[in-house]
């Protein structure tokens, strides 16, 4: 009796370790995956990737200077991390229990952009740390991807972008009239918090119809940015502690990343439920909420406050930060090297003139104020995290010609591509840390086959069905700043490269911890 008893106690004790040598088991030995390259310790637990990618100052701790860490403790390294293991085992590394990586240029569509027939899933497990799963980019299923995004294509179309040149020459305008001021009164500029909320404007008035004016108010656009990077800055913790992320939720207050996340998201909500609010039908100018709230092709469901809340934090959120992040490297560099400015002004023609000379599409015709724009979106890595696919339903072959080795990787396989590894390739990009346009204005002395394979490389924006949308608008408010870069002459104000270097992977690229962004002093308007 008492035998049976602490048998029964035993129970769970002995599931318990069945079920974790089971797991050692599988992934160690019985799993297809066993015969790739690659550290034994990421093959057997996510602790290894965990132990590289957080490592992260206490939470608490959070809203202090981030700088005193950095000598401490690295956190967010896995991206780097992963390059070191190709370099270390070759092309293809499993870099976790089901997780494989891919240095190859030529596989990358394979993963990617596999051609119809053919479906590729998000991985559950990585789409969820942003908790916004009802969104676009949260969607798992290829064809819950598929739906979601075709509702969305009518407004990201190079053409309807072309709409959106008087709403960018007038926020280009203000951008240039803060600028003036700062050069009468001497105020020090944080370029930074000036991008972030010029694309923040633009992005919600696309959203929603009206123009919030964050670049009225420079002060609350220095807080909103900080909020957003500390949403940014829990992702890691919550990529690996989703429970974290559920505890802080249902706490009021939180944690200051989650705390974040729950102000940013109230306010999404509030435009929201205002659009709903109103007649369908009743607006002029569709804007992309109104246009989604009378679409007759997205069922019911799919038009929840809820699931449009998901839709808008994740449109605010990329449609703000990232374009932000190429704009202050572009700018940086501009400042940094002057030999760089001068040719985009010589290009640009001297152009004094009034406000807003050309038309964006007419700029991104510019050769090299697009090479600019192309340099910095390479140097800031697009989307830094590792943007899985998973092939639900076929095996994928992978042909390692050096060591004549094929590869199979098991339906459900979590399979990624590193931007950092790419855009930092040397073979494609000689000393790729230096920021040199001339890599993308076309050469005379590479082979025209060099040109396109480096094309071919840029993963900023991805590619195949699930390429940013939002890429045409993030290019043409990139070629109107640029322009309006290229009418200041300015000095950096405490800043250097590390303030624009990628340094920490938080799914964006996160320069020195502690960094307060690109500052400047404003010294004159350029006149050639
Ligand atoms: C330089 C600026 C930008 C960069 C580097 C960038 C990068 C990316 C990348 C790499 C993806 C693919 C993510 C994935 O694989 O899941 C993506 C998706 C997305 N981006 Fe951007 N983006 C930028 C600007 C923008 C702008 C301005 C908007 C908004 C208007 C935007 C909205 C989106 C949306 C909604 C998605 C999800 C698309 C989908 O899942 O089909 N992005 N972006
Ligand atoms: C940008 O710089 C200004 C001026 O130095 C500073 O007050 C502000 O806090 C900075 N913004 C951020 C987000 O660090």
């Amino acid at each position: 009796m008492i035998d049976a008893l602490s048998l029964l106690h035993g129970l769970p004790f002995l599931v318990g370790v069945g079920y974790l040598t089971y797991l050692f088991l599988w992934r160690c030995f019985l799993s297809q995956l066993t015969k790739l390259p690659g550290p034994k310790l990421a093959a057997l637990t996510y602790w290894y990737e965990c132990y590289y990618g957080t490592l992260y100052p206490p939470m608490s701790r959070q809203n202090q200077d981030l700088s005193e860490y950095a000598d401490i403790v690295q956190p967010a390294q896995y991206a780097f991390k992963i390059k070191r293991l190709h370099s270390e085992y070759g092309p293809v590394v499993r870099i976790g229990p089901n997780d494989v990586s891919i240095s190859d240029l030529d596989f990358i569509d394979t993963i990617y952009a596999p051609g119809p027939g053919h479906r590729r899933d998000k991985n559950a497990k990585h789409s969820r740390s942003l908790g916004i799963s009802s969104s676009i980019g949260g969607s798992i299923t290829h064809e819950l991807h598929r739906n979601r995004r075709e509702a969305l294509n009518p407004f990201f179309s190079p053409q309807r972008i072309h709409r959106l040149d008087p709403d960018l020459a007038s926020k280009a305008a203000q951008v240039e009239n803060i600028f003036a001021d700062a050069r009468e009164s001497g105020q020090v500029l944080n370029l930074s918090d000036i991008y972030f909320a010029f694309c923040n404007d633009v992005v919600h008035k696309y959203c929603f119809g009206s123009d919030p004016n964050l670049l009225g108010n420079l002060h609350l656009a220095s807080a909103r940015r900080n909020n957003v990077f500390s949403v940014l800055g829990s992702v890691k913790i919550m990529f690996h502690f989703n429970w974290i992320r559920k505890l802080l939720q249902r706490l009021p207050g939180g944690g200051t990343g989650a705390h974040g996340m729950m102000i940013f998201r109230r306010r999404i909500r509030a435009q929201i439920d205002e659009v709903l609010a109103r007649d369908p039908f009743s607006d002029e100018e569709p804007s992309i909420f109104t246009h989604l709230r009378d679409s007759t092709e997205l069922p019911a469901a799919e038009k929840s406050a809820k699931r449009l809340e998901d839709e808008a934090v994740l449109m605010t959120m990329a449609g703000t930060y990232s374009p932000m992040l190429s704009l202050m490297v572009a700018h940086y560099h501009l400042l940094s090297r002057s030999d760089i400015m001068a040719k985009l002004r010589t290009e640009l023609g001297g152009a004094r003139g009034p406000v807003m000379p050309r038309t964006a599409a007419e700029l991104e015709r510019l050769p090299y104020l697009s090479a600019i724009a192309q340099e910095a979106h390479r140097l800031t890595f697009g989307l830094t995290g590792r943007n899985t696919r998973v092939c639900p339903d076929e095996p994928i072959l992978y042909n390692d010609k050096e060591r004549g080795q094929t590869y199979t990787f098991p339906p459900g396989t979590s399979l990624s591509v590193s931007t950092l590894v790419i855009h930092t390739d040397e073979s494609l990009f000689p000393d790729p840390w230096t920021f040199d346009p001339d890599r993308w204005v076309p050469s005379t002395s590479a082979s025209d086959a060099t040109d396109m394979r480096r094309r071919r490389s840029m993963l900023s924006f991805m590619r195949g069905p699930r390429v940013c949308i939002g890429r045409h608008l993030a290019n043409a408010e990139i070629a109107v700043l640029l322009a309006v870069m290229a009418r200041w002459d300015m000095e950096l104000f405490k800043t250097d490269q590390d303030d624009v270097e990628f340094k920490h992977d938080y799914h964006v690229m996160c320069p020195k911890l502690g960094s307060k962004g690109v500052r400047v002093e404003v010294k004159d308007r350029w006149n050639a």
